[in-house]
């Protein structure tokens, strides 16, 4: 049955809880990068930073941060991207829970890649201390006011830009992900289900922009009900 979805629907997903099992974890991760890849979503966030890239200097040095970076595979993305471009970017990908902050280090041995185990909401990193602050698929984790207040650190701590990227609430999305995550295990069926109960209207996301004071980002519709809002100063 499809929950109410004329407002969020705030409830805490499996994988966020400290003492969840990890195999499970493992296994919503793997879930994650696999949508990430086959419904272009690390692509929408590619192409804000390929936009911004026009205005980098030939050989600068760019730094990205990636909170709640999960098993960081978009930062590894964006490395490949930078690669191929010659481009010079380091990302730093921070995440909270434990058991993630391990995966996203074993599965990544490259040397621009950093993971720091924080928590986003509290980030251990001075005023303008990174070219630009990305997440994804995180804010839907967040009631409103965590959400202004992770756009506000997001912003005090990028001296270029900010990329914001989750999901649309829309019942289609929810039919959809139901479908699509029938066979999964239940960590997989009941996260995707709450990602999209708990996710934003466009005049949601703009609403929160403004009460944040990010006025500079623009909300642009991807495929695959995934929304952006992304801004250069
Ligand atoms: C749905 S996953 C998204 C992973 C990745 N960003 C992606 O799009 O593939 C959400 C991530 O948020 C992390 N997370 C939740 N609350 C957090 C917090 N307060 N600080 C840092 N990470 C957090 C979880 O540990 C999890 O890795």
């Amino acid at each position: 049955m499809i929950p109410d979805l004329t407002h969020r629907n705030c409830k805490e997903e499996w994988m966020d809880e400290p003492d969840a099992d990890p195999r499970l974890v493992a296994k919503s991760l793997r879930y994650i990068r696999v949508i990430n890849r086959i419904f272009r979503y690390t692509q929408a966030t590619l192409s804000h930073l390929e936009q911004f890239s026009q205005r980098w200097k030939p050989g600068e040095r760019i730094s990205i941060v990636d909170l709640a970076t999960g098993s960081a595979d978009i930062p590894r993305a964006i490395l490949k991207w930078a690669n191929r471009r010659g481009f010079d970017v380091h990302v730093v990908g921070v995440d909270r829970h434990p058991i993630i902050s391990h995966e996203a280090l074993d599965r990544h041995h490259e040397s621009r890649l950093t993971i720091v185990r924080a928590d986003a909401l509290d980030l251990p990193f001075a005023d303008r201390s990174f070219d630009y602050v990305i997440t994804n698929m995180f804010t839907h984790h967040l009631d409103d006011d965590a959400v202004v207040q992770l756009l506000r650190q997001m912003d005090r701590i990028a001296r270029r830009g900010i990329v914001m990227a989750d999901l649309e609430r829309d019942r289609r999305a929810y039919r959809w992900i139901s479908l699509f995550t029938l066979l999964a295990n239940p960590m997989v069926r009941h996260d995707a289900r709450v990602s999209v109960a708990q996710a934003f209207t466009r005049d949601e996301v703009l609403q929160l922009r403004d009460r944040a004071g990010v006025g500079y980002t623009h909300y642009h519709p991807h495929f695959a009900y995934r929304f952006v809002l992304a801004g250069e100063k």
